[in-house]
């Protein structure tokens, strides 16, 4: 070893010690004839010391040192004076004093200050961070962020060693799985003209395995989707992939839950995280509740504020915004905001009014819930639409949404999907601009019972809510002929603040099921024969079988409460998928092109 230290280990008890250490230049001091430097490394920074007159030679590179450069320091470990002792670091009763010093790389100036994080007008573009990223891995963000994420990833190992499953690694050369994402692409050289596809998931290779008998599978795997990459969305991201046999749905669930907490325990243990769970127990709550209450399947239940459906109680009443919605099949449903008469002003709610629209309502009722009037019957409530509204009626939704004076109830009309997203999208927005949202909780939960197909679809064909190879509720596989929007699934999936984290069902293991749920979903026969491999390995012996996948980078950006996935991974993607690190995608040589039998018709 170079050195018989790290920078963060030292301490009074090492006093008088002769030690080596080498690290990073930081800052640096020149106070009165001594040069003070601390010296930092990915455990933590100490002050080391030059003498002009005890050790000239070393003091004359200390001279040069600059920031960033490498530098090897021998020398002993002193106490600090107490006056000098820095309480902030954990090396902070000590300094070494150097007696010998040497510099085993330069540094240029770097573009941007590493120890400087902390002062906002200091703040780095981010693009500059990931061209230079391993300038950025030196800084205190990104070393926590590493290593929280290997503590994570740690703790998954731990738990699923200790449940007997096996991680098996898969391959990543193979035909595309249809995860409803475009498909990266690899021409194969050996077979001119015919291409590889890099896996959506491992998704059919873990059913195969569970055919195999390898019964608990576990994979920290590398998942590729060509798609525009957003915060919590990568072109390139990792999964925690499990696959189970002979399982139910809680079974894996509470796997989840399981190894969701070790992680969280994990983290706060090591000190890298201080957040709280908001209940003992992850809810699991089905899938129509969640868009009835939030609106959105990823619910942020760290705060209330859920929505009702009121649509009986105002069917009949002589509001046509509300009747008309309702005679054409929609719903009308309200939200209240506990307080809202005070907390929202006039131009608030025009700027709420705007935002529903964006997805599509067509306007934004209130009304104002006041204080009874004086001689005590009734409210003394405030709209635009109470002309349109007899007492009783108001009285019922107020009731039923429990609202109270000084509190604001707002009104959606519409389709139930406009509703429901336009409600939860206002749902969201009142949770961040009234500050309803505790930053230090955390409220994961399971959402349940979900549709096999997605709602609606427009041209007659039934898309999988998750992915083709989730099982129907056997008790509604007669309805797949009949009514196929009324067939549930096996589907869960695994929220968090706002985020799904985690997605996986039970999955079919009958062949007689797989192809009838492949003519749903209107597979050609070509389609169908991309899954030959599929249908004959149930041909021989398929055992019930189930999994979920963790998306990691989402799961530690939220523990970490980071902004976007991007502070988790070490060589992050730009919104339009280029590493600027090492400047991917590039242009190949010709020869390249001719070997694998392309030709390049578009020119950048
Ligand atoms: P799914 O597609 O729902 O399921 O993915 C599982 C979890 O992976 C994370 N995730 C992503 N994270 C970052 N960037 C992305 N582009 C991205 N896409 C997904 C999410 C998501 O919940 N094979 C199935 C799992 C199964 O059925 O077992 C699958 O991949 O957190
Ligand atoms: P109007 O009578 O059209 O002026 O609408 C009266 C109130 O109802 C206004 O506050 C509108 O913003 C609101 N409104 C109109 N259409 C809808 C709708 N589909 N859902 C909820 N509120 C609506």
């Amino acid at each position: 070893m170079l050195r018989t230290h790290t920078c963060g280990e030292l301490d009074a008890l090492a006093k008088g010690t002769d030690v080596t250490l080498a690290g990073w230049v930081g800052s640096r001091r020149d106070h009165g004839g001594l040069i003070f430097i601390d010296l930092r490394d990915r455990y933590g920074i100490t002050q080391v010391v030059f003498h002009p007159d005890k050790n000239p030679k070393a003091y004359d590179i200390a001279n040069k040192a600059r920031p960033e450069h490498v530098l090897l320091v021998r020398g002993t470990v002193l106490k600090r004076p107490d006056e000098m002792v820095n309480e902030k670091i954990p090396t902070g009763t000590i300094e070494v004093e150097v007696m010998s010093a040497e510099i085993l790389s330069p540094a240029k100036t770097p573009p941007f200050e590493i120890e400087a994080e902390t002062e906002p007008e200091k703040e780095v573009n981010e693009e500059r961070r990931m061209q230079y990223r391993y300038l950025d891995l030196r800084r205190s963000r990104m070393k926590r962020n590493m290593a929280a994420r290997n503590a994570a990833v740690f703790s998954f190992r731990s738990v699923l060693q200790a449940e007997k499953f096996l991680e098996i690694e898969t391959p990543l050369l193979t035909k595309s799985t249809p995860e409803g994402a475009r498909d990266y692409l690899v021409p194969s050289r050996q077979h001119p003209g015919m291409f590889y596809s890099l896996p959506q998931s491992p998704q059919q290779y873990k059913q195969l395995l569970m055919v195999g008998g390898i019964d608990r599978y576990f994979q920290v795997a590398k998942c590729l989707r060509d798609e525009d990459t957003r915060g919590d969305r990568q072109a390139e991201f990792t999964q925690l992939d499990i696959e189970l046999s002979f399982v139910e749905r809680d079974d894996v669930l509470n796997l989840v839950e399981r190894l969701i907490r070790t992680c969280i325990t994990t983290l706060s243990e090591k000190g890298f995280i201080k957040k709280r769970l908001l209940y003992q127990q992850f809810p699991r709550i089905p899938y129509d509740e969640v868009m009835l209450k939030y609106g959105v399947d990823k619910p942020d239940l760290r705060f209330g504020m859920e929505i009702y459906d009121i649509t009986e109680t105002v069917r009949g009443c002589g509001f046509s915004v509300f009747t008309d919605a309702i005679s054409l099949g929609g719903v009308v449903r309200a939200l209240c905001i506990g307080g809202g008469v005070s907390r929202l002003t006039r131009s608030a709610i025009d700027e709420l009014t705007e935002l529903v629209r964006k997805y599509g309502a067509k306007g934004l009722a209130f009304i104002k819930v006041k204080e009874k009037r004086n001689d005590g019957s009734g409210f003394e409530n405030e709209s635009p639409i109470l002309k349109y509204l007899d007492d009783d009626v108001v009285q019922r939704i107020i009731t039923q949404l429990q609202a109270t004076s000084g509190d604001i109830i707002f009104f959606g009309a519409d389709a139930r999907g406009i509703v429901q997203e336009s409600l939860g999208q206002l749902r969201a927005e009142l949770g961040k601009r009234l500050d309803l949202i505790d930053p230090d909780v955390l409220a994961p939960a399971f959402v349940i019972d979900f549709p096999l197909f997605e709602p609606d679809r427009e041209n007659g064909h039934y898309a999988p809510m998750h992915h083709m190879f989730t099982m129907p509720r056997s008790e509604d596989l007669a309805l797949l002929d009949t009514d196929p929007h009324r067939v549930k699934s096996w589907q869960y999936d695994t929220v968090m603040n706002g985020y799904e984290i985690g997605g996986g069902s039970i999955r079919i293991h009958r062949k007689d099921i797989q192809e009838k749920i492949f003519e749903r979903i209107g597979f050609s026969e070509e389609r169908r024969a991309m899954f030959t491999h599929m249908l004959e390995a149930f041909e021989y012996g398929a055992p019930p079988h189930g999994g979920i996948a963790l998306g990691i980078d989402r799961l530690l950006m939220i523990l970490l409460g980071e902004p976007s996935i991007r502070e988790v991974i070490a060589f992050p993607k730009t919104g339009d998928g280029r590493d600027l690190t090492v400047g991917a995608p590039n242009n190949v040589e010709q020869s390249q092109l001719k070997e694998l039998g392309l030709k390049i018709h578009v020119k950048p």
